[in-house]
């Protein structure tokens, strides 16, 4: 096999950074293109391997749709060693990138269903590449309710796009903060996420649901969801793993026998639920 075989697989490809943005203390906004001019060819769900030379790699989902392809976003936090030297990056900089890799949302069986898409912290980066996909393609869906949840209204992800989202007749947003200072100019809920989903109204056989968040929320929310007769076979969840390579080759990433880097990220919840650790 000769080594264009490998550019993506093994090897990582160069992009550049086109722009850099603050979306709160700890996180950036990253717009990024291939140098090459190709399209990153991402579906949404699907992460990629960054890497900075001498920093190593780190996988970081698609915050982006593919239905908007001149460029793709990354949403990072900054955790430790390579999203740290990420953090240093300015415009015109140069990333190494692997992918786009891993299962993504599954669209054939969104489509024509109303979706509940529901995520917290940073898993609003993936879904925002589901929600804007979703935006561009309105006669594709139903109804689409979104709900987020953040820590506090300053670590609230993507406030541009979650303000867009309300105010467009598409979406119908609720937003939640676990606590708010008053001092914040916050007026909004205060509460867990899993508040948000007594008040909802949906008829159970016609609707998807996503989640994407920090592992405590998914059981709460999943107990939440089930209760309002949603079935295992209609929750969509994407789950987060250590990994090396990416794809199924250095096994860091398993959940029992399934590769959460190539079997997921995104997992249908009957497929997981019953194996030790997942959720
Ligand atoms: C499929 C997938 C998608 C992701 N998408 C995003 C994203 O869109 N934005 C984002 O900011 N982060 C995302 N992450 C998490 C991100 O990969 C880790 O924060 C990153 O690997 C840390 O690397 P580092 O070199 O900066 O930190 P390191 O110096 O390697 O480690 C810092 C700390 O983070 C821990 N850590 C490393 N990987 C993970 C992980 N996967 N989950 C939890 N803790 C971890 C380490 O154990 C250590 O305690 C994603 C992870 C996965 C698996
Ligand atoms: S990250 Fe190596 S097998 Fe999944």
């Amino acid at each position: 096999m000769t080594a264009a075989c490998h550019t993506g697989l093994y090897l990582p490809i160069e992009c550049e950074i086109l722009s850099v943005s603050e979306l709160t203390p700890a996180e950036k906004l990253f717009q990024v293109r291939r140098t090459d001019g190709v399209p990153l060819g991402h579906l949404p769900g699907q992460f990629i391997q960054v890497s900075l030379l001498g920093w190593g790699e780190a996988p970081i989902s698609v915050a982006s749709s593919p239905t908007r392809n001149n460029f793709f976003e990354l949403g990072v936090r900054r955790a430790g060693t390579l999203t740290g030297a990420m953090h240093q990056l300015k415009v015109g900089d140069v990333i190494g990138i692997r992918g786009p890799f891993g299962r993504p949302f599954d669209l054939s069986r969104m489509r024509g269903k109303d979706l509940l898409l529901i995520s917290g912290g940073c898993g609003l980066a993936p879904m925002r590449s589901l929600i804007q996909y979703c935006e561009d393609r309105p006669s594709e869906f139903g109804r689409i309710s979104i709900l987020y949840g953040a820590k506090n209204p300053t670590y609230t992800l993507f406030k541009d796009d979650l303000a867009a989202w309300n105010a467009s007749a598409r979406f119908a947003c609720s937003l939640t903060v676990d606590n708010s200072t008053g001092k914040d100019c916050y007026s909004g809920n205060v509460g867990l996420i899993t508040s948000l989903i007594p008040p909802l109204t949906f008829d159970p056989s016609k609707t998807i649901a996503a989640i994407v968040g920090p592992p405590v929320m998914y059981r709460s929310v999943i107990t939440e969801l089930k209760t309002k007769g949603l079935t295992s076979d209609r929750i969509a969840v994407s789950l987060e793993r250590q990994m090396r390579c990416g794809v199924g080759k250095c096994g860091h990433c398993t959940i029992e026998h399934l590769y959460c880097c190539q079997d997921g990220p995104v997992f249908w919840l009957n497929e997981v639920e019953h194996l030790r650790g997942a959720l």
